[in-house]
């Protein structure tokens, strides 16, 4: 989910005062779709769009700040867009997302490439910024919000398979994991109302799509007040509009994983049989100091509930390795969570410190680069072998596959996926983008499932 760059592919010609933007997305799959949100807002003031930097008027780089080697990618990303400024001095810089409030002064003051710096919750105002960039006023703005949800904008759909799409339900995140700079970058969680989310599916299912994933920092912690609406209950508005729309979300928080929401996915085969659930330590004294709110009890607690009531169902999880003071006992413990849960899928992480969180405040970055190898390593070597059993179990299986399109590897192939989220490849055969296929495995990889 992390460090997604997407390769804009469509090139909108409306452009009625002839400037196009150009944007490069870095992070997590909500700053995709915001750029899709960003993409609409400033066409609807005119602006263009097009895939290639050296051919835009306007540059702006959708951030991430989750890690040190995020930033540090997008920092050497601006460096680069320094000479496209030197070549062509009415260019307008803009730095968008979650290092836009950490950031701002030394992106405007010191590094004076930049013209533009707005936070997540400050889209709304690019086009006035963007205008005033125009005539060689630098812009920034970073409030960010307790409301903007950015509800009722249709985003221009850049990354477009026309098969899968991905919805944001809600913005924020009020968890206060000690490790994470995400409650200072995007602020406290609101949810969107469900009548816009369910005609922004409607549109969606008009134009061919079949799948959607709900999306939020938080997912499963969705609650509309007004309507008193909470995940489970829109889980279920959304499966209802059609059996042949695939529905899946990302990412819950375990605390908030309801036996509702368990039962509302056993209840409708439309909704996907998988579930992310990031444990991030296996041990329960690392659990506290991370301020994720559960034991390693609780945690497989919830997971014994997901397999009792949805047989099968996979699940993947987010891990970090190396937090303060995690000792050689705290990995093996996350390393037997693993095993016991049998993860078919998994996001690994070294730690990384982030400036102002709980953790770099007060605690002591104390396990040294070569140990966080290691253990990343380790837990890497674990997941594949998890990943290659779990896929070896499907081997003679037939599962219904949504085709998303043709194999980059093999253009006589297509791929897909299964309910599970497991990536399938298989001959073309008269199968299209959008179909439902049942495709019967017949080998794997620990990444990928071959079929016939
Ligand atoms: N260092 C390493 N990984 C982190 N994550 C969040 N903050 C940090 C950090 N400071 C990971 C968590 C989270 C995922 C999106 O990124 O595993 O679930
Ligand atoms: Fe990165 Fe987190 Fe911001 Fe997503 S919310 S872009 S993962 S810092």
């Amino acid at each position: 989910m992390n460090n997604i760059k997407i390769a804009p592919t469509v090139l909108h010609p409306v452009i009625p005062n002839n400037s196009y933007v150009y944007i490069e997305t870095y992070g997590c799959q909500m700053n995709v779709n915001d750029s899709e949100v960003v993409v609409s807002i400033l066409r609807n003031h005119g602006y263009g769009y097009t895939e290639k930097a050296d051919e835009a008027d306007i540059i702006l780089i959708n951030t991430c700040s989750i890690r040190d080697n995020a930033e540090q990618r997008i920092w050497g990303r601006l460096r680069e867009f320094a000479a496209y400024k030197k070549q062509k001095p009415s260019l307008i810089i803009g730095v968008i997302g979650c290092m836009a409030e950490r950031l701002k002064e030394q992106l405007i003051e010191k590094d004076k490439l930049v013209d533009i710096v707005v936070g997540p919750d400050g889209y709304r105002s690019l086009p006035e910024l963007v205008k005033n960039a125009e005539s060689g006023q630098k812009g920034v703005n970073v409030l960010l919000s307790r409301e903007e949800t950015y509800a009722e904008i249709s985003p221009v759909r850049l990354d477009k398979n026309g098969v899968t799409a991905f919805v944001s339900i809600m913005r924020g995140c009020n968890n206060m994991c000690s490790y994470c700079v995400v409650p200072y970058t995007r602020g406290a969680e609101r949810s969107r109302d469900s009548h816009t989310i369910i005609e922004e599916i409607k549109e969606l299912m008009a134009q061919g799509y079949k799948e959607v994933t709900l999306l939020g920092q938080n997912v499963n912690s969705y609650f509309h007040k007004d309507e008193n609406l909470n995940f489970a209950q829109l889980m279920k508005k959304v499966a209802e509009l059609s059996p042949e729309l695939r529905v899946r979300f990302a990412t819950s928080h375990p605390k908030d994983l309801s036996d509702e929401l368990i039962d509302v996915m056993a209840a409708y085969p439309n909704i996907c049989k998988s579930i992310h659930l990031p444990a991030q330590s296996g041990s329960t004294r690392m659990l506290q100091l991370m301020n994720r709110k559960y034991t390693r009890e609780w945690y497989l607690e919830r997971i014994g509930a997901i397999k009792k009531r949805i047989p099968g169902c996979s699940i993947s999880t987010d891990i970090i390795a190396g937090f303060c003071t995690e000792t050689e006992e705290d990995h093996q413990q996350t390393l037997s969570l693993m095993r016991e849960v049998g993860y078919e899928f998994a996001y690994m992480f070294k730690y990384s410190e982030r400036p102002n969180t709980k953790a770099a405040r007060t605690m002591q970055d104390d396990v040294d680069d070569e140990t966080k190898t290691r253990r990343l390593t380790e837990i890497i070597n674990l997941q594949n072998t998890l990943s290659l059993e779990s896929n070896k179990r499907d081997v003679g299986k037939t599962f219904q596959v949504l085709v998303e399109g043709v194999s980059k590897r093999n253009p006589e192939e297509l791929f897909g996926r299964t309910s599970h989220n497991k990536v399938v490849v298989f001959p073309r055969q008269s199968f299209k983008p959008g179909d439902y296929a049942d495709i019967t495995i017949e080998s794997c990889s620990s990444a990928t499932l071959i079929g016939k």
